[in-house]
Parts: C-alpha cells; structure tokens; sequence
C-alpha cells in the first residue's frame, strides 16, 4: 500500500523553495499518451519513516496535528483540492466515482483518457467554448489516466529513455494527478497535436496561460519551477482546483506546493 508522509513540525520548505531549476532534459519533447505497455516502477518514496506518516486519504489525526481544512483536502483523494505529486501519493485502487467523457475535441481514442471527473469535464468545456470565441482551437489529449495505465505508461517510458529521464516527465504509478480525473493534458494542431514544450509559445498555449484560471484550472507545472514540482515544464498539463483556489493560484504565481506552503501548510516537496 501506497503511504505518503506529511511532516507535522518545523518549517523545511523556505530553502526547498528557493532551490535551482534542473535542467531540461529529452523529455521536454515527449509525447505523454496513455499508449503503452509494461510494468511498475522499480523504486518508491518510502524511504524514510522517522516522520509521523498518514495512510492518504485518511482522516488526519490530532495526533499528527492536522487540523486545518486545508491540510484535510489535500490528503483526501476526493477533494478538489488534493495534492498528488512525488510525495504524496494516492492509493492503488483509489479511483474517482464521477468521472464522465469530456464534451470537447479530443485527439485519442481510448475512452479512459476521454474522462475527467464530472465538475472538471463541465470546466473544461466552458474553457474550450470561451477560447474558440476567441478563435482558439484546443484539443484535451490525455485526461483521467487509472493507476494501472500509469504503471504502463511510466515503465514505457523508463524502456525508451531511461528512469533518470522519465522520473522527469512523467510520474510513478500514484503520484499522477491525472489518477485524481482532475487533469488534463491540452494541445493544438499548431504543435500536430502533440505534448511538448513548443505549445507554451503557442496562440493556444498563450492563451491557456492567461486563461485557465478562470474557468478553475492551473498550469500545473511551470517553467522555472522544476526544482520544486520535480517535473519539466508542461504547459500542456491543466489540473482543476475549483474557480477560487485556482485563481488565487495563478494570482500568487507560485506553485501548487508553494502556495500551501505559504499557507501555513508544512509539506514535504525535496526529491
Ligand atoms: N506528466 C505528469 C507529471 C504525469 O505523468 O502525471
Ligand atoms: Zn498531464
């Protein structure tokens, strides 16, 4: 079973923050599809126990300290709000109960990726809508994706490129938002509807970045920001928050981990 460690005492998140950029790497120009075969990664994050550590998606205990709502929603799958990334971790077998097929140009045929949980899909058309009366045409591409197709999917990766490189572009079974069916990966035919960096100087990519959040969505992992999301740019990559906590997002123009840190939220975001 998948754990997740939150670290209830101290301030550790001001140097991480601060912290260098890694470089960009070949995976800036790989195409995140849900296409693939194989097996589950070879290593874990659950290397270290000398923290009080909670079962995600558990309620948290007071014996752990949590007692803000804030923290509550992050660990709770079900929430808008949850946090899903290299240490925090869903469950294999956690899977959202309303996910429905998007009502928007899709690229790929597996129905899977179609889906995104049912206030996120009815956001995401909103957006697609408002675009294209702004002659913006986007196509989603790779939505909910099961734990199961993430195991496929991350150790196609490790195959064509090496761990070291797809632990930078794609991540481990349990760790990718798009299992929360709160994600989805956005493209355009400028870039021949593929997931790359070259979007982000796209119309369409432009035009993502400065409007997502208002219909409830983040770039999820920003450029300058690899050090603390742990992944490459992806100005493809949409998460939904909900209208509000998206904005504030964006306005902050920090991180989905740093704006929890700043907060009050002591999470644990080093590699
Ligand atoms: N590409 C993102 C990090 C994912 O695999 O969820
Ligand atoms: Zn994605």
């Amino acid at each position: 079973m998948k754990r997740k460690r939150l670290l209830v005492a101290g301030v550790l998140m001001n140097a991480v923050l601060l912290g260098a950029c890694m470089g960009s790497d070949d995976g800036t120009s790989v195409t995140e599809d849900a296409h693939s075969s194989a097996e589950p990664p070879s290593n874990d994050h659950t290397e270290d126990t000398s923290e009080t550590e909670t079962n995600f998606g558990q309620e948290p205990t007071e014996e752990a300290g949590l007692t803000l709502d804030m923290e509550q929603d992050i660990l709770t799958p079900s929430s808008l709000a949850v946090l899903a990334n290299k240490q925090y971790s869903l469950e294999e077998d956690y899977a959202p109960e309303d996910l429905v097929t998007v009502e928007v140009p899709t690229v790929l045929e597996d129905p899977e990726i179609k889906q995104m949980r049912k206030e996120a899909a009815d956001a995401l058309k909103d957006m697609f809508d408002a675009a294209e009366k702004d002659g913006i045409t986007l196509f989603a591409r790779s939505g909910y994706r099961s734990y199961q197709t993430q195991v496929s999917l991350f150790q196609n990766y490790v195959s064509n490129h090496g761990e070291e490189a797809a632990n930078k572009y794609s991540a481990r079974p349990g760790q990718s938002e798009h299992q929360t069916g709160l994600a989805m990966d956005v493209t355009s035919e400028s870039v021949n509807y593929q997931l790359t960096e070259e979007f982000g100087n796209t119309p369409e990519g432009e035009w993502v970045r400065e409007n997502a959040h208002r219909y409830g969505f983040i770039i999820r992992y920003p450029k300058g920001k690899e050090a603390i999301t742990g992944y490459i740019f992806e100005p493809w990559h949409l998460r939904y928050l909900g209208g509000e906590l998206a904005a504030e997002v964006h306005e902050s123009g920090l991180t989905y981990e740093e704006y929890l840190a700043k907060k009050g939220l002591d999470i644990e975001i080093a590699e």
